[in-house]
C-alpha cells in the first residue's frame, strides 16, 4: 500500500499555504526511495557504466542492466527490447528518425489521433516536411473517446504503413481502446506505437497484451526521476532499424573508415546514459509494485468520481471529456475566466496546476477551445483537496462578477 507520507515535498507550505499538487500530468512527485536511491549512487557509487572493470564500475552496471529488468518485467518485454531514453518525446523521435526513414515513403499515411501531445505530432510533421508522408487524424466523439468508426475507416486505406496513438489523453484523461484499434492495424500489416506518457501512471502497461511494435514513456510521470524515459520495441523490428544515434556504447568497433554496430539494446544507447536517472526510475517501479496498482487504480477511480460530482456539478464550469473510462486528469474551461488567470490566482492558494493547451494545440483547435485549466491527480491526492480547491473555484467566480 501507499501513504501520501512517502511524498515528502507534499508536507510543504507554499507561501504559507498547504501544497494541493493539481499537475501530475505535467510531472508527477517523488516518493522518499526514489530520492534516496539517486542520492546513494552519487554518495556511494558514481561511477560510468558498460566501460570500466573497477569495483565502482561493477556495482553502477549490475544496477543499471537490473533497472532494464525491472523495466521489462513491468511491462512485459525482454530486456533486449528496453532502450533507455531521455524521455517519451526522444522515443518518439527516435522511431521516427530510424524506422520512419528507413521504411515510409512519400504518399505513406501515418494515423495519429487528434488527442495527441506535440511530442507525438512534430516528429511525424517533420517527416512529413521531409518524405513527403501524409498524416490522418482519428477524431472524437461529443464524450471525448475516439471516433471508432473513422479509425477503421482510416486504417482501411492503402498507403497506411503506421499507427501511432497515445493510450490515453493528458487533456481529457480518457483511455482509449487500443487493443481493438491495433487488432485492426495488424490486419493490415500496419505498424503500431504506443505513447504511454499518461497512461503509464494509471494503469498496468503490457506490451505483449496490447501487441504493439514500440511503446514509449517517461519516468517523471510515474514517480521516478526527469530526464529518463523508455522505448519498447519489437525485437525483430529494432533489429532491422539503423541506431539513432552515433558514439560511445552503441558501436562494436571503430576503424578509421568504418564501424560495427553493438547488439541490442546498447546499439539505440549512444553515450553516457542517465544513470542516476535509470536507477531512480527502477525505485519507482519498485515502490508501485509495493503500492499495489489495484491500490492505486482504487483510489484514482475514487478520486475521478469525486472530481466529476464536485467540481462537475459547478454551473460555471465545463468539464471536457465525460466518457466513462476516465484518470483523474480534468481540463476545464470556466465560465468568463481566462485558465491563466485561474492558474495563477489558484497558485497563489498553494494549488498548482496548468493552464493553456497542455502541448495539444490541435486539440484544442479542434474543441474549439483557445486554453483550459486542467487539473491532473495522483494517488496520493486527497478529496479534502478537491473540497478546497472547490471552495477556492467558488471564491474566484464570486472576485470575476
Ligand atoms: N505532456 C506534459 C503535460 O501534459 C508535459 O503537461
Amino acid at each position: 500500500m501507499f501513504k501520501r507520507s512517502d511524498f515528502p515535498i507534499l508536507k510543504q507550505k507554499i507561501k504559507g499555504r498547504t501544497l494541493v499538487y493539481f499537475d501530475n500530468s505535467a510531472t508527477a512527485q517523488k516518493p522518499s526511495v526514489v530520492i534516496k536511491m539517486v542520492e546513494e549512487y552519487y554518495r556511494q557509487y558514481n561511477s560510468n557504466v558498460h566501460r570500466s572493470l573497477n569495483p565502482l564500475a561493477e556495482v553502477v552496471t549490475k544496477r543499471y542492466e537490473e533497472a532494464r529488468d525491472e523495466v521489462a518485467e513491468f511491462i512485459n518485454s525482454q530486456r533486449e527490447e528496453i532502450i533507455f531514453t531521455r524521455g517519451a518525446t526522444e522515443g518518439i523521435n527516435l522511431v521516427a528518425r530510424t524506422w520512419g526513414e528507413n521504411n515510409l515513403k512519400s504518399g505513406d499515411i501515418v494515423v495519429l489521433s487528434i488527442l495527441e501531445h506535440h511530442a507525438n505530432i512534430v516528429p511525424w510533421l517533420q517527416l512529413k516536411e521531409k518524405l513527403g508522408i501524409k498524416i490522418s487524424y482519428i477524431p472524437l466523439q461529443e464524450d471525448g473517446s475516439l471516433n471508432m468508426t473513422a479509425a477503421k475507416k482510416l486504417l482501411s486505406k492503402k498507403r497506411v504503413k503506421l499507427l501511432a496513438i497515445s493510450q490515453a489523453s493528458n487533456v481529457l484523461g480518457i483511455l482509449n481502446p487500443l487493443k481493438k484499434l491495433i487488432s485492426w492495424a495488424r490486419q493490415k500489416n500496419i505498424v503500431t506505437l504506443v505513447d504511454a506518457a499518461q497512461s503509464i501512471a494509471h494503469v498496468p502497461v503490457d506490451v505483449r497484451d496490447l501487441n504493439c511494435d514500440f511503446l514509449v514513456f517517461s519516468g517523471h510521470k510515474i514517480w521516478g526521476p526527469t530526464g529518463v524515459g523508455v522505448l519498447y520495441g519489437r525485437r525483430n523490428i529494432l533489429e532491422n532499424m539503423p541506431p539513432f544515434l552515433g558514439g560511445g556504447d552503441m558501436i562494436g568497433a571503430v576503424y578509421q573508415d568504418s564501424f560495427t554496430i553493438n547488439e541490442l539494446p546498447y546499439k539505440f544507447e549512444a553515450g553516457t546514459p542517465n544513470i542516476a536517472g535509470v536507477i531512480g526510475l527502477a525505485s519507482a517501479i519498485r515502490y508501485i509494485k509495493k503500492a499495489g496498482w489495484k491500490n492505486i487504480v482504487v483510489q484514482e477511480k475514487k478520486l475521478s468520481d469525486y472530481f466529476m460530482k464536485k467540481v462537475g456539478g459547478l454551473k460555471f464550469v465545463k468539464i471536457l471529456g465525460t466518457a466513462p473510462a476516465k484518470f483523474p486528469v480534468f481540463a476545464m474551461v470556466i465560465d468568463n475566466i481566462h485558465p491563466h488567470d485561474a492558474a495563477d490566482i489558484l497558485g497563489t492558494e498553494g494549488i498548482i496546476m496548468r493552464a493553456g493547451n497542455h502541448c495539444t494545440q490541435p486539440l484544442h483547435d479542434y474543441l474549439k477551445v483557445s486554453a483550459t485549466l486542467r487539473a491532473s491527480l495522483s494517488f496520493y491526492n486527497t478529496t479534502a483537496e478537491i473540497d478546497f480547491f472547490v471552495k477556492k473555484l467558488q471564491e474566484l467566480k464570486k472576485a470575476f462578477k
